[in-house]
């Protein structure tokens, strides 16, 4: 091929082509994996995080008026050192803990779906019931689930 001024322009055009689809290829995956998180489906939003302290293999939250859990119904993860459990309160004086950690691959489930009471892993989607039973894989165990007791707007967990 002679080198002339045409050449040139069809070669650096055909240049600009290529460089210009990896940036094109990175914006449409990106748009896919935006669109795919679990979290931004539906109902579905990150849980409120509430501080807890630990004593022992004991932690302890205040539940009182003013607390994300106060509400039948509502759901919260419990930050404490080291760890984090994911609560909800479904009647009374009742509440239930679970790990937060997602038994697919151990992705912290951080999602809760208020329209149909489930808790979400952003990870790969799975979905848990308010007992820890999984709704929706990949994962396929259950979260485990700790005793609870509540007195004096203190909710108490056994991990
Ligand atoms: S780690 Fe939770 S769904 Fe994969």
């Amino acid at each position: 091929m002679k080198f002339n001024r045409r050449n040139f322009f069809v070669k650096m055009i055909q240049g600009a082509a290529v460089l210009s689809v990896p940036a094109a290829l990175s914006t449409f995956l990106e748009s896919c994996m935006k669109s795919s998180n679990p979290l931004d489906s539906g109902n579905t939003s990150s849980l409120t995080q509430i501080q807890g302290s630990i004593s022992g293999n004991t932690v302890i939250v205040t539940v009182d008026s003013s607390s994300p859990l106060s509400k039948t119904g509502s759901a919260a993860a419990i930050n404490y050192t080291n760890g984090q459990l994911l609560v909800d309160h479904p009647s009374g004086n009742q509440f239930t803990a679970l790990s937060s950690i997602c038994t697919h691959a151990g992705c912290t489930v951080s999602g809760f779906d208020s329209g149909s009471n489930q808790f979400v892993c952003p990870c790969h989607g799975s979905r848990y019931d308010l007992s820890g039973n999984v709704v929706q894989g990949p994962a396929s165990q259950a979260l485990p689930q700790y005793q609870t007791s509540f007195a004096n707007n203190v909710l108490t967990i056994k991990i």
